[in-house]
């Protein structure tokens, strides 16, 4: 049996999960593929660097050129993470016929349409399940499984060191930045976590899903993003007495004025099945217009679980390569669909305002609402003192119209600050 060579660009967390998954199942991969893969060559910057892992050290290059040219190498691993030099590499990879498997979610949201051009120039495949939500084939699933439904909206916990913290904050009564330092430890957070903490991971994650779901280029620039930075102890307690958990959320939704692709944080009510996801834990809910609601769960992070994802898809390249038929799952972005702006969306809202505790305030707050079409479901008062804690939740409504109510809320003299506004995804 003839193996398949494998080279890998990046031997960190991710690359180390890869060649050891490679070297643990070795057998039981042969005997499902029908031939054995083979570690030819990895790309790191630092040879003498230690690794924790055993292996050859003439497997180890600093140059490039002696995993994208080798002609051994028929499938090149992209782990090293970030635009450029990846980007590069992939594309010369592809050009030498290559098929290409990364993780790269940063790629693939920002130039995946280029990369995909470069594969089907030679006929190669372009793989990337690792990009959104690591362990989890949700990929593979909205490309293949649920090929036939009409996709209505992707909702996913797509960001583990996000969920890590709030459910921390929020079970443990834990601060930020001590459950970042241990997300950071365990190698759940991107190098710079401030990718996971401003929404931006998600971001690229959910214009991936949004692309394949819709069949419609989402580009990161497209994606509306707010992190989980602003959100308080407080919120925590006051969005649970409510009924509901706060979650970092990516949402990608078909609706009849286009596409609504958004990260942001937002109320989930308890009894919501993406409620219950909690830890590094990631979960992808989906809606399809045959099969109804579905829910993927499992985790988003870590070296073994995206492993997994990485060496499922070395393994479908590898039998595409023994099959000849490769290229049969490329880019499926064949429509071009608007994206909606956040003004235009409609969603009910959580308010935190700081205001003077005398008689008469709140009638004039409910002015500023009413004034814009804003009707209130819920008005609760917090705390008392000179200056009081209300919490309002608005009945749903646009949020340009839910804006407006906040800039006059802004203006009058009694409201001290509109301290935090979350979204209610009911
Ligand atoms: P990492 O631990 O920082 O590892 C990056 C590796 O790439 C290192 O081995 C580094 O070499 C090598 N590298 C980086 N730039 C290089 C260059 N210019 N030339 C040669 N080698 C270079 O990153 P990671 O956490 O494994 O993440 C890799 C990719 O997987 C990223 O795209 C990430 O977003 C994605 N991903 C990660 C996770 C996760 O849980 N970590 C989950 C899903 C997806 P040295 O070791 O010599 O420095
Ligand atoms: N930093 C990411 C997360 C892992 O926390 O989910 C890689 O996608």
């Amino acid at each position: 049996m003839n193996s398949v060579g494998i080279g890998i660009l990046g031997l960190g967390t991710v690359g180390r999960g890869v060649y050891r998954v490679l070297q643990k199942n070795r057998e039981l991969i042969a005997a499902r593929l029908g031939t054995p893969l083979e570690v030819v060559k990895i790309l790191v910057r630092d040879t003498g660097k230690e690794r924790g892992i055993t292996l050859l050290p003439e497997l180890l290059t600093t140059d490039p050129a002696a995993v994208l040219e080798d002609p051994g190498v028929s499938i090149v691993v992209e782990v090293m993470g970030g635009i450029e030099p990846a980007r590069r590499y992939v594309l010369e990879a592809l050009s030498h016929g290559k098929s290409v498997v990364t993780a790269n979610k940063d790629l693939m949201a920002v130039c995946g349409q280029e990369l995909f051009a470069g594969a089907a120039a030679t006929g190669a495949d372009l793989f990337f399940e690792a990009s959104v939500a690591g362990g989890i084939p949700v990929v593979k699933i909205l490309k293949e499984a649920l090929a036939g439904n009409r996709i209505l909206e992707v909702i996913g916990i797509i960001n583990g060191t996000t969920n890590y913290i709030l459910s921390k904050m929020s079970d443990e009564g834990a601060d930020f930045d001590t459950v970042l330092r241990e997300a950071q430890e365990r190698g759940y957070a991107e190098a710079d976590p401030a990718s996971d903490i401003e929404g931006l991971d998600a971001a690229r994650k959910i214009a991936i899903l949004a692309s394949i779901a819709f069949n419609t280029r989402v580009m990161l620039d497209d994606v509306y993003v707010e992190g989980i930075t602003k959100i308080r102890p407080e919120d925590i307690k006051y969005a649970r007495e409510l009924g509901y958990v706060i979650k970092l959320l990516g949402i990608a939704r078909e609706t009849p004025g286009g596409i609504e692709v958004r990260v942001h944080p937002a109320l989930v009510r308890c009894g919501h099945p993406l409620a219950a996801v909690s830890d590094v834990f990631n979960a992808v809910f989906t809606r399809g217009d045959a099969v109804g609601e579905t829910m993927f769960y499992g985790r988003g992070a870590g070296e073994l679980p995206t492993a997994s994802a990485v060496v499922g898809d070395i393994i479908a390249a590898a039998r595409n390569i023994r099959c000849n038929a490769r290229r049969i799952l490329g880019c499926t972005c064949f429509e071009r669909k608007p994206v909606r702006p956040i003004t235009a969306i409609e969603s009910c809202y959580y308010l935190r305002l700081r205001v003077i505790d005398r008689p008469g305030v709140l009638a004039g707050i409910a002015g500023a609402f009413g004034n814009n079409s804003v009707s209130l479901a819920a008005v609760i008062q917090k705390t008392t003192g000179v200056v009081a804690e209300l919490v309002l939740v608005t009945h749903r409504v646009r949020e340009a119209n839910l804006r407006a109510a906040v800039e006059e809320l802004r203006c009058l003299p009694t409201v001290e600050t509109v301290a935090n506004i979350i979204r209610v995804e009911e």
